[in-house]
């Protein structure tokens, strides 16, 4: 019943893709606040603008103005089913859009104390406020208060949430810049508000915190800069494995599928090993650049995560950027050498895990 409610809604809204003029904003110490001022007024007059965030940039809309968040589905061509992470300025705005059951008060106020501002998405029971076309019908809203000092100011401005998927189309890479947002949807909204590059470059780690048998339980849905690490001295951390049983809604974001170039990515373990086929074109997509001049000239591109040292951070930052440049270069293949599996090692494996899956 809900979800006729909500594609009803949807195929209903009259909106169909008007294609208009993209214009970028800069959100520069000598700009930012009338662009702040335009973003707000856009906002309240249910439009559809890019925001910048620490993680990736996101597709806002006022939290509580459903045609605009229909819109949000229309832009991004993201399936109704595909709930949105509200995103908060304040605490306090917590509690006016989520329950805080009184057994998870402390963890969560500890978790937040911790880590809000930043990258840290939390996902619990809804209040009224939040809408079904926001929380896709389901009875949880995942809530997260982003550190960008821009989209704070925005936030604060409209002085309502402000829903917010990545800016990318659906399935496709985040964007990490306003450039990559044009890319993506440009002539599809009014306007990218521009406040520089991102500096996690990973999606926020998604959590649903709850007790179980007495003890405080904290439950990977979409792992990300916040650490499993991080993580720990809050509670039991989980962190399902691929396709097991978990109490975890089952939604696009977390499915195999997602977050693909349009060219075919393969993971590989060995990349001195690796064999060519004749006649295609291979790019390669390394994570030190170490050992890469062996083969250099079989590979027609080599994009480098964190050249010479391997870091990790420094990895997740440019993972979106590296992807992109990769997949405009016409390669038949991309071949994403494996990342250690710690820390932001994982998050960095998720996201390429599913650029792997196609379907
Ligand atoms: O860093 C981020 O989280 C960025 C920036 C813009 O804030 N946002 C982002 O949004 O990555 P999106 O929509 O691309 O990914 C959010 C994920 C989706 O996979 C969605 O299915 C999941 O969060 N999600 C949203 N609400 C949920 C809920 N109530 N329960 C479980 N998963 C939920
Ligand atoms: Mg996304």
């Amino acid at each position: 019943m809900r979800l006729f409610v909500l594609r009803h809604l949807l195929s209903n809204s009259g909106l169909s893709f008007i294609f208009m003029t993209t214009s970028i904003l800069s959100a520069d110490p000598s700009s930012q606040k009338q662009t702040i001022l335009r973003a707000v007024e856009l906002l309240e007059r249910g439009e559809v603008i890019a925001l910048p965030t620490e993680t990736v940039y996101g597709l806002g809309a006022d939290a509580f103005n459903e045609q605009a968040i229909a819109k949000v589905f229309e832009v991004k061509e993201r399936p109704s089913f595909d709930p949105l992470i509200v995103h908060v300025e304040s605490y306090e705005a917590l509690d006016e859009v989520a329950i805080v059951a009184s057994e998870l008060r402390e963890v969560i106020d500890k978790l937040i104390a911790a880590f809000w501002p930043g990258p840290l998405t939390l996902v619990l029971p809804k209040k009224p406020c939040i809408g079904d076309l926001v929380s896709s019908g389901l009875p949880t809203v995942a809530v997260r208060m982003s550190a960008h000092p821009v989209m704070k100011a925005i936030i604060r401005g409209l002085g309502k949430p402000i829903a917010a998927p990545s800016a990318n189309r659906f399935g496709r890479i985040s964007p990490t810049s306003a450039q990559a947002v044009k890319k993506e949807l440009d002539a599809r909204i009014p306007a990218i508000i521009d406040g520089g590059a991102c500096k996690e470059g990973l999606e926020s780690t998604i959590i649903l915190p709850k007790k179980h048998e007495g003890k405080i339980l904290i439950e990977i849905l979409r792992p990300g800069p916040i650490t499993r690490e991080m993580l720990r001295n809050f509670g039991k951390v989980v962190m399902p494995r691929r396709g097991e049983e978990t109490s975890m809604v089952q939604v696009p974001g977390h499915l195999a599928s997602h977050y693909a170039p349009a060219t075919p990515l393969v993971l590989c373990e060995d990349i001195d090993n690796f064999s060519f086929e004749a006649n295609k074109a291979y790019g390669l997509l390394s994570f030190d650049g170490q050992k890469t001049w062996q083969k250099a000239h079989s590979w027609k591109a080599i994009e480098t995560l964190s050249p010479g040292k391997g870091k990790l951070p420094e990895a997740a930052v440019r993972l979106f950027h590296c992807l992109r440049q990769l997949d405009e270069k016409g390669l038949d293949r991309i071949i994403a050498q494996s990342i250690p599996s710690r820390g932001l090692g994982v998050a960095i494996m998720d996201r390429l895990s599913r650029a792997s899956q196609r379907g």
